[in-house]
């Protein structure tokens, strides 16, 4: 699957880039022209990522923990220096699971979970669209959060994912509504079962609890996350604010 944007002059900053829908987001956006600051807590996987990329020169790898306020305001600020732009395209599509039954949830695994999810999402959210304002670069920005089909369906041992999804739907929602008269568009998808190191699950489990779901009987690739919200970011989506939309094959309709 392809689809052509014109992203050329354009700098985008993509969290989670090392691996899995991130990488393809990184992938799309290079391939359409973007130069691309590839974010992740695990470098060599960013560095990994860059080495993919259509003109490997023209991006970088950022070691970012997106749930450190100062990690992510350095990072922003070597974008800026590196690739000689303010990002006026990004996508926060760092996230992690950490699976255990509510009643037996400690506090400490409640917040790992929402400190990266959500509020990371928040953290580079509000660093890159500060940063768009204040160079009088918001007309034409664009967000795009990572959130997921869980948000609004739940996951059984997994509450505090599924919440964080949750509250990063509303929280797109929230940014789109205060942004929109900027210039910047802010919207989110909401991936079902995709193909990635976070779905490394045994086949069997696989096979009872996605695919049995799924009218598709498969798993998603990151391309098909990665082509919409490369669709989410261009011109070409000028009248989507606030979308959360599906990319499940139809999984938990
Ligand atoms: N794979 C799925 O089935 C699925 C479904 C719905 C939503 N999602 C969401 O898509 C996004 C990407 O997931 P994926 O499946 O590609 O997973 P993945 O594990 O392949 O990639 C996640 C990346 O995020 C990075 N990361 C983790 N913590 C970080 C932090 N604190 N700061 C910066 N980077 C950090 C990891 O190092 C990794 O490279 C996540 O937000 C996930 O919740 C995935």
């Amino acid at each position: 699957m392809s689809s052509e944007n014109n992203f050329s002059g354009k700098v985008a900053l993509v969290t989670g880039g090392g691996s899995g829908i991130g990488r393809a987001v990184c992938q799309v956006l290079a391939r359409d022209g973007a130069r691309v600051s590839v974010c992740d807590l695990n470098v060599k996987s960013a560095e990994e990522t860059v080495e993919s990329l259509k003109n490997p020169g023209d991006h970088i790898a950022l070691c970012m923990d997106v749930s450190q306020k100062e990690q992510v305001h350095d990072g922003l600020r070597i974008t800026q220096e590196k690739l000689k732009g303010t990002p006026t395209l990004l996508v926060n599509c760092a996230g992690i699971v950490r699976p255990a039954p509510f009643l037996e949830m400690t506090e400490e695994r409640f917040m790992q979970v929402i400190n990266v999810n959500l509020k990371g999402t928040f953290l580079v959210s509000q660093a890159v669209c500060k940063a768009m304002l204040e160079r009088n670069e918001a007309k034409g920005g664009a967000v795009v959060n990572i959130a997921s089909i869980t948000g609004r369906t739940g996951l059984a041992n997994n509450g505090q994912y599924a919440a964080s999804k949750g509250g990063v739907m509303a929280f797109t929602k929230t940014c789109a509504k205060e942004l929109a008269q900027t210039g910047i568009r802010v919207n989110c998808l909401m991936p079902g079962p995709i193909r990635t190191p976070l779905l490394a699950f045994p086949q069997e489990i696989i096979d009872e609890f996605v695919l049995k779901r799924n009218p598709l009987g498969r798993c998603g690739e990151p391309e098909e996350v990665a082509e919409m919200a490369a669709f989410l970011l261009s011109e070409k989506s000028s009248y989507f604010v606030g979308s959360c939309i599906e990319v499940t094959g139809g999984h938990d309709m």
